[in-house]
């Protein structure tokens, strides 16, 4: 028997040719595992009416943790066009597979490292080394939403919120409300996990982003709760950034940030601005984390242009299993991966067009293994 099972999601488009790369790697350093495929993407949504079908769920439960690749997500209406013609007309809704997975596994923690590789001549500085703490599972994430909005819903929010009435004398359909939920728990969550992050790797401090001045309430629990947590980290620096003001500071002075920590929505967007300080899709990625389980995944999407032409940056997956790596606790493989991918990138020699290369994303997996030793 193997000492891990992995769920192995490669999804749509590139996500198979990304996904075959970390195979390559992941064969190379002897990883002893069982990878396990999982049905999940568009695909299963066109046939089935469900991009994640209960069979892969069910699957993951009995594995350690999860690499996941891409998938195609399209706007409602266009959805539906898509769905065989024995599934039109059954009311069916496209929701994205990898928000429910963070749901339903409780992943609470998207962690996204963003770090300038020396030599990478798409880093807008070096010296940038920012990770972002995410908050996963609720924020303007959690699904309630509503629209057309009903008077009854809109008579029990004029009850307890008088601003409510500008919005009164419209019909139904002309409103549509989405919520931002936000919990003392799911807060202090995350919060805590970019602190003890911190204090484990010895990072200077960390920064709330929230717009507390406007989101009064929730942003004003998130602040609380910060300022809670962080009053056990005597030793780390602390203070909070209002969300437009740091989309500036991020751009202009990226080397006085650590850790930031986030939201939902606020950590979505800022963890792809702080993606393209260091190189942006084809380097940035993830992990999703709960407390008994985690998907790893590259930030880009399945890319149906470049879908089969093997021609996309292997290095986001590649870090993704990177983390899965340090995740399960083989962290000498970690290292020697890590080390693979930095000295590929020194030598300039095998990288893909958006490094201005020429190599295919196979080959560079394969330098990568070349530069383990
Ligand atoms: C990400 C992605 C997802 C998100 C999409 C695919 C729903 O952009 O992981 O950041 O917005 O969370
Ligand atoms: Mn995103």
């Amino acid at each position: 028997m193997s000492k891990y099972k992995i769920a192995w999601l490669p999804g749509d488009g590139i996500g198979n040719e990304v996904m075959e790369a970390a195979r390559l790697v992941l064969d190379s350093l002897g990883l002893d595992a069982e990878y396990i495929h999982g049905d999940i993407g568009w695909e299963f949504w066109k046939t089935e009416g469900d991009p994640l079908p209960k069979r892969t769920t069910d699957m993951m439960e009995k594995t350690d943790c999860a690499l996941f690749g891409a998938i195609t997500s399209k706007p409602q209406k266009e959805a539906k066009l898509e769905l065989a013609p024995e599934l039109q007309g059954k009311n069916l809704t496209y929701f994205s597979p990898i928000v429910r997975l963070r749901q339903e596994f409780d992943l609470y923690c998207n962690e996204r490292p963003n770090l300038a590789f020396k030599g990478s001549n798409l880093n807008l500085k070096d010296d940038i080394d920012i990770t972002v703490f995410r908050e996963n599972t609720e924020g303007s994430y959690a699904g309630v939403e509503f629209g057309p909005t009903s008077r009854t819903l809109r008579e029990h929010m004029l009850a307890e919120a008088p601003k409510m009435q500008r919005f009164m004398d419209m019909p139904d359909d002309d409103i549509a409300i989405s919520t931002r939920i936000i919990t003392r728990k799911g807060a202090e969550r995350i919060i805590r996990s970019a602190f003890e992050h911190a204090k484990k790797f010895g990072k200077k401090s960390v920064t709330l982003v929230e717009k507390p001045n406007v989101l009064r309430k929730t942003g004003g629990l998130m602040v609380d709760v910060f300022d809670k947590v962080a009053s056990e980290y005597p030793e780390i620096q602390s203070w909070f950034d209002n969300v437009d003001a740091i989309a500036m500071w991020l751009v202009k002075s990226p080397e006085k940030y650590d850790v930031l920590v986030a939201e939902n929505l606020f950590g979505d967007i800022i963890s792809d601005l702080a993606g393209q300080l260091v190189g942006g899709l084809g380097f940035a990625h993830s992990g999703n984390t709960g407390n008994d389980y985690a998907v790893f995944e590259p930030v880009h999407g399945s890319a149906p242009k470049y879908a089969g032409m093997y021609k996309v940056n292997p290095f986001a997956m590649l870090l993704a299993t990177r983390m899965m790596l340090n995740f399960l606790g083989e962290k000498e493989m970690a290292a020697k991966l890590y080390k693979g991918i930095e000295k590929t990138i020194t030598d300039a020699k095998v990288l893909t067009y958006d490094m201005g290369g020429a190599a295919k994303t196979l080959d560079v997996a394969h330098e990568v293994i070349k530069n383990f030793e």
